[in-house]
């Protein structure tokens, strides 16, 4: 039976795309049921207005507290009942309650190869250490920072002309097929998590 899905975005959303197209082109045995943003302008809204998925919006800075607006964020969730929260450059912490709520439901993709570079900026990290290969991270969403189980890793090398802005490009190409693949597996049923191993069936 197909999933449903819910993208959680901030910003300009080609990740949501890669989903979008990737459900569009039957690759991903899901229906996406909503897009959630923080952000009012986010050029993610348009790409679900042009494939007809119903947008909720929750303005950070229209609440008076931090528990306040995730209180709103989690109802939003939880009324779309989804199976899978997919974190697509959603620029926000989630508070641990709210993570809890849907631990094994929610994924993130992270433009480093995890454990290295969590946080902001991960490309410039991996410039500024001089890694000479990079990539991304799909993993699942746990209580600490870029920190869960890791379902997939693609690699990219680093080139000796390479800037934090060219790095980040060849990545996000890489972040467009795992971001897809990790959601398929997932929505086939095939990932099975053993402490912090995430094991692919067959
Ligand atoms: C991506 O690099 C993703 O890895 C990170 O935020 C960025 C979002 O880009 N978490 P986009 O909004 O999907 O284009």
């Amino acid at each position: 039976m197909k999933k449903r899905i819910a993208v959680l975005a901030s910003g300009r959303g080609s990740n949501f795309q890669a989903v979008i197209d990737a459900i569009a082109a039957g690759t991903i045995p899901a229906a996406c049921e909503a897009l959630i943003t923080d952000n009012p302008g986010a050029y993610a809204i348009e790409r679900a207005g042009k494939a007809g998925i119903p947008v909720r919006v929750i303005d950070y800075r229209s609440f008076s507290s931090r528990e306040a607006y995730e209180r709103s964020l989690l109802a939003a969730m939880q009324e779309v009942d989804a199976d899978l929260y997919v974190l697509a450059g959603y620029m926000r912490i989630l508070g641990t309650d709210l993570v809890r709520s849907f631990s094994g439901k929610m994924v993130n993709i992270h433009p480093a190869l995890l454990p290295s570079f969590t946080g902001l900026h991960a490309q410039r990290q991996a410039i500024l250490h001089g890694v000479k290969v990079a990539g991304c991270t799909v993993h699942f969403v746990d209580e600490n920072l870029d920190c869960g189980p890791i379902i997939l890793q693609y690699c990219v090398p680093v080139l000796d002309g390479d800037d934090e802005d060219t790095l980040a490009d060849r990545i996000l190409e890489r972040e467009h097929e795992c971001y897809p693949e990790a959601i398929r597996l997932f929505c086939e049923d095939r990932l099975d998590v053993i402490g912090r191993r995430v094991r692919i069936r067959s």
